[in-house]
């Protein structure tokens, strides 16, 4: 899919800049035309030489240098993009870049761009943990830039935590996909849920689920490779956030997801509920440690709201409303009551008693209920795969 794309990969000042001649080289032999900038900075840690033999083009950096390309150099590079890498983003080019401060070559290519841009940040995890540098991300997240969330472990200078750049090939990977989808969803909001809710009990005791996350998010890296603005409310997940995301917001009961999908539900034209919501929460939560006194425990329950019913009560034409249901026993009846209940485009009904199937798998089993009494079978698949395959149905319902 990159073959003959014209890739502006911008190399920041960052220790993992020796990462990115690897992302040059890879993103070279898929059939990318790879353009450098560097900033000064980052010629402290690799020499343009190395980026220009790498890719076989000059490296621009010099604002004043002469020309290398036709035209104003900072406007060509800027026009002749098709996408635009910046990794590392260090703290200071994100920020300069959320101000609209263009005092470079990489900077001002940033401003005068229209291609999509992508940014990878890397630091360290205080530096990226600094509310400001979190601000600056959130606008640029706003703005459309495509977040690549960095990853933990050891970084270099010498603790450990959130601000490793990525393996080179996933950067990769993430500038091929988002090439590889059709644009089909371009301009459409997307609001997708997923994971499961946790209902406290007291302070250290919940009622929960076996929910991964996996399917929801699957769905919403898909709704992101086909251009769409894509919303993500999630329970807690061990996975990490999508990329390309406008928004994630984590939530830990349904009420709290409630909140948080209904804020948003007028703005979107889709939405998607795979998350695994707590029908039933403690009545009363406790606010010390329930002690184990007695042989048994009564536990007083009350019905948690359904958010995914209230929505189908709120929905207005041209909203797209998808649930799930997780059946063990009468699959299709009982996910034919809640697609009419909740007043559903279609349901997505999983049978979780099959073998790696339902939750926490990477491959489900699904059947797709639509109200025109179809059923749509698939075979055990990727959850990636079912995703591509439920938001094909959502375009086919849009048409
Ligand atoms: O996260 P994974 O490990 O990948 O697992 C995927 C999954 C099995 C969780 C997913 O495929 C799935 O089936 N999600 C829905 C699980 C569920 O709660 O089903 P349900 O039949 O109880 O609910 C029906 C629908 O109503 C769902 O869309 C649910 O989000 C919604 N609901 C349910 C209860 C409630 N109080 N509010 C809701 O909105």
């Amino acid at each position: 899919m990159l073959e003959g794309k014209k890739i502006v990969l911008c190399v920041a000042g960052g220790i993992a800049a020796y990462k990115v001649v690897e992302v040059a080289s890879k993103l070279r032999q898929r059939g990318a035309e790879v353009h450098v900038i560097m900033t000064r900075e980052a010629k402290e840690f690799v020499t343009e030489l190395t980026f220009r033999e790498i890719t076989g083009q000059p490296v621009a950096s010099d604002m004043f240098a002469p020309v290398a390309h036709f035209n104003v150099e900072h406007i060509a590079l800027a026009n002749l993009a098709d996408a635009v890498l910046i990794a590392p983003a260090t703290a200071n080019v994100i920020a300069k870049a959320a101000c609209g401060i263009a005092d470079d070559m990489m900077t001002t290519t940033l401003l005068a761009t229209r291609a999509p841009i992508f940014f990878a940040p890397s630091m360290n995890s205080n530096m990226l943990t600094n509310d400001v540098t979190q601000e600056n991300i959130k606008k640029l997240t706003a703005r459309g830039w495509h977040l690549i969330e960095p990853a933990s472990g050891h970084l270099a200078c010498g603790t450990s935590g959130k601000g490793r750049l990525p393996e080179p090939m996933e950067l990769v990977e993430t500038i091929d996909e988002f090439f590889s989808a059709e644009k089909t969803l371009v301009g459409k909001n997307v609001l997708v849920t997923a994971a499961g809710t946790r209902e406290p009990i007291d302070p250290v005791r919940y009622i929960g689920n076996r929910s991964s996350g996996r399917m929801g998010y699957s769905i919403a890296q898909e709704a992101v490779a086909r251009g769409a603005n894509v919303t993500l409310v999630s329970g807690l997940s061990a996975l990490s956030v999508p990329r390309g995301l406008s928004e994630f917001i984590s939530v830990e009961t349904a009420a709290e997801m409630r909140s948080a999908v209904l804020e948003r539900f007028s703005k979107a034209d889709i939405v998607i509920k795979a998350a695994a919501v707590a029908d039933y929460r403690a009545k009363v939560v406790a606010e010390n440690k329930i002690k184990k006194n007695d042989d048994e425990w009564t536990l007083t329950l009350e019905k948690n709201p359904d958010i995914l019913k209230e929505l189908g009560q709120k929905k207005k034409a041209g909203q797209i409303l998808v649930g799930f249901a997780a059946e063990t026993q009468h699959l299709l009846e009982n996910a034919k009551t809640k697609l009419e209940k909740k007043n559903l485009d279609f349901i997505v009904a999983n049978d979780v008693t099959k073998p790696n199937a339902g939750f926490n798998t990477e491959t489900n089993l699904i059947k797709i209920l639509s109200r025109d009494g179809s059923i749509e079978e698939f075979p055990l698949m990727k959850k990636r795969d079912l995703a591509a395959k439920i938001l094909d149905r959502v375009e086919s319902i849009m048409k």
